[in-house]
């Protein structure tokens, strides 16, 4: 079944991404693509809506983005929001003033009026708060719309065309600050576009897994599995469409934390795909022998990894697809859905060249993180891998700091066991974004019984972030941090002292390494 289609032209505004999310939370398939898009492209898209973002802009800079105003003859409703609305004005012969003019500007949380006759606003508190962020304001309507929103500073806090299936908003309806802003957009997605919430995870794979068989017929594939999230739900959606034509290779460097990599082979082994996991742990610990500097050793691992990789591949022979998880968020950042930028090494961490392949298959290319989760849950992947915390490419080898050797992995993937399974009692798991245990290179007189220990020290980290470029410390409750001492320093030997880190990042990066 082909599923109804909403468009987001982007605008240069800060919350494309979250745009598209909410209309996807509608059940709603979008995209987002640039304003540049030519009309005819648009044209053959057929969108059931479109949405204009906002953006940094003033409409009346000559480096502002503008299109082309035959986007307004389609016939299709459009929402534009910020900028959006701004342009939409001034696109349809309105005006917009500066806020320098008449001191209008409004930032953050305003109280607004709304008209709970337009389509946009049925069924709402006809009075509510909404995030504002604009400089510029709508001074003079465009002819055939009217005021639906208005605020004490603002008398056109949202305007609509209601013919014409025009509607602008000068506030962000998806930012979580815009208390009714979800159900306004629904209401602009259902009410004005008629969308009828066709977008399902069920349905995408049926979708997907057909694509994938027509794409590949009696082809080869091949996909580097390396346990996280996104291969994990690649691998299951290409065994279901194409069985054994596809290899994957699970590079096991012995860096993984306990048991982990007898997970991921119980998960795809019998999934009727090739699956080969290399047990490379040897090979890696002897490269690794005496190496005690971070970047070195992040080197060695990636080195290794491409030769372990290359080896298997080899063995193999010519394939004819490689299948890589990129997920949406990468693709907004390369481009807003260029397809020519296709960020080919993304999630492999740099596959050899040398792998001749025709294509690149990205099944996951058009969803968000979260939509991949509940893909994955819906293909019936096993719930620790769909809800897996991030990982280092070099796994445990940055979380022991100095040299690594067999016994010190053992150590901290008893100990780091012993945390998660603790912050999983307590219920944490889906709280903390990611948390793990370090081993330090340090250590210190203990007592323990009647003897003196002289053992390892033992560091804690949990963090709470949304992108990881950013994080701070999380406030892990000290009876749940009391167990989880107590438990390593009596389970685990070697350690006899444990630390919580409380650095936000920055300074701090959330590794330590
Ligand atoms: P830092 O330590 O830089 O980590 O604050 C930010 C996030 O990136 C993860 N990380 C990696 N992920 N390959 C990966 O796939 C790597 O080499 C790598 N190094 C760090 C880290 O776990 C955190 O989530």
């Amino acid at each position: 079944m082909k599923h109804q289609k909403v468009l987001i032209l982007d605008f240069g505004g800060q919350y494309n991404q979250l745009i598209a999310r909410r209309v996807r939370e509608h059940k709603i398939y979008c995209e987002v693509k640039s304003y540049k898009t030519p009309i005819d492209e648009i044209r053959q898209m057929n969108p059931q809506g479109i949405i204009f973002t906002g953006g940094p802009n003033s409409v009346y800079l000559d480096s502002s983005p503008k299109m082309d105003k035959e986007i307004f003859e389609l016939g299709v409703p459009i929402l534009g929001i910020c900028y959006g609305a701004q342009f939409m004005v001034y696109g349809l012969g309105g005006k917009i003033e500066k806020a320098n003019d008449t001191a209008v500007a409004e930032f953050g949380r305003t109280d607004c009026q709304f008209d709970t006759k337009s389509l946009l606003f049925k069924g709402l508190k006809k009075k509510s708060v909404v995030w504002m962020s604009h400089n510029d304001h709508i001074a003079t309507l465009p002819e055939g719309f009217k005021a639906i929103c208005h605020s004490d500073k603002c008398p056109y806090g949202a305007i609509e065309n209601a013919q014409k299936k025009l509607y602008g908003t000068q506030f962000h309806p998806e930012v979580n600050h815009t208390e009714q802003g979800f159900d306004m957009l629904g209401n602009f997605l259902y009410n004005v576009c008629g969308c009828v919430g066709d977008w399902t995870m069920e349905e995408y794979a049926q979708t997907a897994i057909r694509d994938i068989r027509a794409k590949v017929g009696s082809g080869k594939a091949l996909l580097a599995l390396s346990g996280g999230v996104d291969s994990s739900v690649a691998c299951k959606l290409l065994a279901k469409a194409i069985g054994s034509q596809l290899t994957c290779i699970f590079v096991d460097h012995g860096l993984m934390r306990k048991n982990e990599g007898d997970e991921v082979e119980a998960a795809f082994a019998d999934s009727g795909v090739n699956f080969v996991r290399v047990n490379a742990g040897e090979r890696f610990i002897s490269k690794l022998k005496g190496v005690a500097e971070p970047e070195a050793k992040r080197k060695i691992i990636g080195e290794e990894f491409i030769r372990v990789f290359e080896e298997e591949a080899k063995k193999i022979g010519k394939v004819d697809y490689l299948v890589q998880g990129t997920i949406y968020p990468d693709v907004i950042e390369s481009g807003a859905g260029d397809a020519a930028v296709i960020k080919s090494h993304h999630n492999v961490g740099g596959l050899p060249d040398y792998v001749d392949f025709k294509e690149i298959i990205e099944p996951l290319r058009m969803l968000f993180k979260d939509e991949v989760r509940v893909l994955g849950l819906a293909l019936g992947l096993d719930e620790k891998l769909v809800w897996r915390q991030p990982f280092p490419g070099p796994g445990l080898a940055i979380r022991i700091i100095g040299e690594i050797t067999p016994e010190k992995i053992a150590i901290l993937q008893d100990a780091d066991a012993v945390f998660r399974e603790e912050i999983a009692k307590a219920r944490l798991d889906r709280e903390i974004n990611q948390y793990f245990a370090v081993l330090t290179n340090m250590r210190s007189v203990g007592v323990m019984g009647d003897g003196r220990t002289y053992d390892y020290t033992l560091a804690l980290r949990g963090v709470s972030t949304t992108d990881f470029m950013t994080a701070d410390f999380s406030r892990i409750p000290y009876d749940v941090l009391e167990t989880v001492s107590r438990r390593i320093v009596n389970e685990v030997k070697h350690i006899n002292r444990i630390v919580y880190d409380i650095t936000s990042k920055p300074p701090a990066t959330i590794e330590w390494e």
